[in-house]
């Protein structure tokens, strides 16, 4: 038995839906444990492009059990769209299985993240608008609705009511909005939940006894390490735990089970919404990455701010989340570089620092330090085995390798699934965990 968690390392869409879907086949069960459909996972294989909101990347392997487990929050009828788009194409092919004890995402949870959006003007964080905050605060403030409630109406109807009172007093009362009919919202929630029902289940037990089967379980990371709400670029984050601890906290799964810890890293850095970004190229660099990259959002179609690698955050991000190696995407957006530059630390306050406390502030006044590394000028999307990558390429990949103390398991040089390089991992490379 052991688990394996993909998470991202950076601020998101870093390609956690490719690696996934590409080491599915050698798990047991690919298991979602935290964010909702503000996630947007992009498997690209046998010339089809699948966009994933809730549904984990493996759902597209035969008998694959997937779960969507007690730390998501699900957007019922996200949900209900995502499977049936993948059944109309016939490739809705794995085993879904959705907690119970997973919280739900209302109508009116979207309505207040817009409206709060919105009254923040400058200040907001630039949210999905899928209304993940709402719900989560909902959870914490006990007054969520939870996917087990769907199966009783009366119970469904009553929490509804209590949680939709205090709503309506701020809707009404700070955003000057109509009030929420309670009777609409749960007409509404149970008919786009209507289809989910078979899927339903308790799967905290059902996770543990995979465990104690000696299953192996893939865990795939939503969002990335910046956007964490305690250990990212807070207020400018998500509203969940989308690192190593959040799979142990959304799953139950002890966290002395989980045996690699995969981060997942452009050979760049994005960021879509609000927030520093001590590496942004407001200029042609960053355009060129954009193009190169297609940078625009899977979920909301945004731009995606494009800018170098920045190794400081990239060690932090390893660090919390107790990776054992680096899987290495978009390195191909990268071939038309002559020169490439990494942020290797920072000037802050007058000194040099190659560590900084996570804190958006603090970021907002580092001025990266770069280093300066050979680009390859070569089109590498073909490339088949990693011995066949140019020298430039390797040597930058070393120079990760070196700088953050793990190795860079997995190359990505284009978006399909066949275009990924694996590379030897010598087990006594890898940091005991
Ligand atoms: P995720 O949210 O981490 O799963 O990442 P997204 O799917 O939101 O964004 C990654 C985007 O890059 C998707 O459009 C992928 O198809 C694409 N992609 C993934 N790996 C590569 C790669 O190595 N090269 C290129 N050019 N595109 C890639
Ligand atoms: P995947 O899983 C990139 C960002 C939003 C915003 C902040 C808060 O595809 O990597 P939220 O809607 O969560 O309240 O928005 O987090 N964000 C993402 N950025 N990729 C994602 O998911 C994201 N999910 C949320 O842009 O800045
Ligand atoms: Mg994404």
């Amino acid at each position: 038995m052991s688990v394996t968690a993909i998470v991202g390392a950076q601020w998101g869409d870093e390609g956690k839906g490719k690696i996934t879907h590409l080491l599915s086949p050698s798990f047991d069960a690919v298991i979602r444990f935290q964010g909702g459909s503000n996630a947007g996972h992009t498997v690209k294989t046998g010339g089809q492009t699948f966009k994933f909101h809730l549904l984990p990347s493996g759902i597209l392997y035969d008998g694959k059990v997937c779960i969507l487990a007690a730390g998501v929050v699900v957007d019922p009828a996200t949900l209900s769209a995502e499977i049936n788009t993948l059944i109309e194409m016939g490739c809705f092919r794995g085993k879904l299985i959705l907690s119970a004890d997973a919280h739900i995402v209302t109508p009116y949870h979207k309505l207040l993240d817009s409206l709060e959006e919105k009254r923040m003007g400058d200040c907001a964080i630039g949210t999905t608008g899928h209304g993940i905050g709402p719900a989560y605060a909902d959870k914490y403030l006990r007054i969520g609705i939870r996917v087990g409630d769907l199966l009783d109406p009366p119970v469904l109807k009553r929490k509804l009511k209590y949680a939709i009172e205090s709503k309506n007093a701020v809707l009404t009362g700070l955003y000057g909005a109509e009030p929420v009919d309670p009777e609409e919202q749960y007409e509404i929630i149970s008919k786009s939940s209507e289809s989910l029902v078979p899927y339903i289940e308790n799967t905290t037990p059902i996770i543990r006894d995979y465990m104690a089967e000696g299953k192996n379980l893939l865990l795939e990371g939503a969002q990335g390490t910046l956007l964490d709400i305690d250990y990212g670029t807070y207020p400018y984050v998500t509203s969940s735990h989308p690192v190593t601890a959040g799979g142990c906290l959304g799953t139950g799964i002890s966290p002395l089970k989980i045996k690699r810890v995969i981060a997942v890293s452009k050979a760049y850095t994005t960021r879509v919404g609000n927030g520093s970004f001590p590496t942004e190229q407001l200029n042609s660099i960053g355009e060129t990455m954009r193009e190169a990259g297609k940078e625009y959002g899977t979920t909301t179609g945004r731009k995606r701010r494009c800018g170098w690698l920045d190794l400081v955050l990239l060690k932090y991000a390893i660090l919390i989340n107790g990776a054992t190696e680096i899987a290495l995407t978009k390195v191909d957006v990268l071939n038309e570089f002559e020169t490439i530059k990494v942020c290797t630390s920072y000037m802050y306050k007058g000194g040099r620092i190659e560590e900084v406390d996570m804190d958006d502030a603090i970021l907002a006044q580092c001025t990266p330090i770069y280093e300066e590394i050979p680009g390859w000028s070569t089109d590498i999307s073909e490339v088949a085995d990693f011995g066949g990558v140019p020298r430039n390429l390797a040597e930058y990949i070393s120079f990760i390798e070196d700088r953050t103390g793990i190795p860079v398991s997995l190359v990505s040089t284009g978006p399909d699934k066949s275009q990924t390089l694996v590379k030897d991992v010598q087990p006594e490379k890898l940091p005991a965990f």
